[in-house]
């Protein structure tokens, strides 16, 4: 018999029964289902990441809903388990949601929630805190200084890059990579490229006003330009993050080939996926160009690093953190939380996934709707007129 999973139960009497394959931050989540009736099971397991069996286990033969995370691989098998048990509502306690088979939750009927609009700014300042430590090479200096290594003022000691007036390159100016470009522009006036299909034009009119405001002052101007195709972006820019959506398309986008057509003294910032970088193709790369950096809060085969990155001074490494602020994490949770219920009342779909601030005012109740359910067209799901 497989061993018992370790759980914590909150309103034992509750008539929906939710099950979370993780503790989240904070306790309004908790609070807002058993307010609603639900009988919520955390797991507690020690283990970092789930199995599919454990997934299972939790399950069990009565479900209503779960909210899971982005290491567990939410397909066909815990899909139809999670059908069989009567569960209807399914939430991904992420933005991103390529561990989910979204087809598989559409042929058994379940809804796939996700949690935008609530990590945008703290994800992008992960990825400018990365662009800044890989520049300004801070976290070799801080261990050099630990060593105590650090014996006087020297004119080379830990020259970087200066950001000022050099050109940031992204890709995938969507919520994540504008509000990276943003802070990039105004902060470091630096000049923009990027490439994405849709045209970020917000983000072009931000960058426009900014430069106009500068000329105004006396300053150099910032200036954008939209690339039609990424090769102009990887050839032209100093600094290069990462932003778009993992899939087919996107696999491996950066590889051999055109981390070669990069500066050489250029930095790359990844804290989308980490398989939009070939890894193998990246370490070479970082071998063979010392002065070129790079800062990675993603990798390939999380949570593992391809042999040879933990070696390299010019790679800055985080454990995928960009959306570790605890106000977006207890705001994740919530929302993760407000996609299962409402799916379980059959609130409607809320019309608006980019403005979800609404549903984490702590003081006041959440609408009656789900903040983001990925699949609701499919299911026929209906939208709020809130
Ligand atoms: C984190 O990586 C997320 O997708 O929310």
């Amino acid at each position: 018999m497989a061993k018992p999973i370790s759980i914590e139960v909150w309103n034992p009497s509750g008539k929906y029964r939710v099950v979370s394959t993780k503790p989240m931050p904070g306790t309004r989540w908790i609070n807002l289902l058993t307010a609603q009736d639900c009988r919520v099971e955390i797991c507690t397991e020690k283990k970092t990441i789930l199995s599919v069996e454990d997934i299972l286990a939790l399950i069990g033969d009565k479900c209503d809903g779960v909210i899971g995370q982005l290491t567990e691989d939410w397909g066909e098998v815990l899909f139809s388990a999670l059908k069989r048990a009567g569960g209807t509502a399914f939430s991904n306690m992420a933005v991103g949601y390529n561990n989910v088979d979204v087809s598989a939750a559409n042929k058994y009927g379940v809804a796939v929630g996700n949690t935008p609009g609530v990590l945008t700014e703290t994800t992008a300042e992960l990825a400018a805190a990365l662009s800044l430590a890989a520049a300004r090479r801070i976290v070799e200096a801080d261990q050099f200084m630990r060593a105590g290594l650090y014996d006087g003022w020297l004119p080379h000691l830990f020259v970087g890059n200066l950001l000022k007036g050099q050109t940031v390159g992204v890709i995938g100016a969507g919520r994540i990579g504008s509000a990276y470009a943003r802070m990039m522009v105004e902060g470091f006036k630096m000049n923009l490229i990027y490439y994405d299909l849709y045209q970020a034009t917000r983000l072009e009119k931000f960058v426009t006003a900014y430069g106009q405001f500068l000329k105004a002052n006396g300053e150099q101007p910032v200036t954008w330009k939209r690339t039609a195709t990424m090769v102009d972006v990887l050839r032209e820019a100093d600094l290069i993050s990462l932003h778009p959506v993992l899939d087919k398309t996107t696999y491996h986008l950066i590889n051999k080939d055109s981390l070669a057509i990069m500066k050489k003294e250029a930095i790359l910032v990844n804290a989308s996926r980490g398989p939009v970088i070939d890894e193998a193709a990246l370490i070479e790369h970082l071998k063979a160009n010392p002065m070129f950096r790079v800062g990675l809060d993603v990798f390939e085969d999380e949570p593992y690093m391809k042999p040879g990155l933990a070696e390299l001074k010019n790679a800055v490494v985080v454990p995928h953190i960009a959306s570790a602020s605890k106000w977006t994490r207890e705001g994740m949770a919530t929302l993760a939380a407000l996609n299962v219920l409402g799916k379980i009342k059959g609130f409607p779909i809320w019309s608006d996934p980019n403005q979800v601030v609404v549903f984490l005012e702590e003081k006041s109740t959440p609408p009656l709707a789900c903040p983001s359910i990925v699949n609701a067209k499919h299911l026929g799901l209906t939208a709020s007129k809130l």
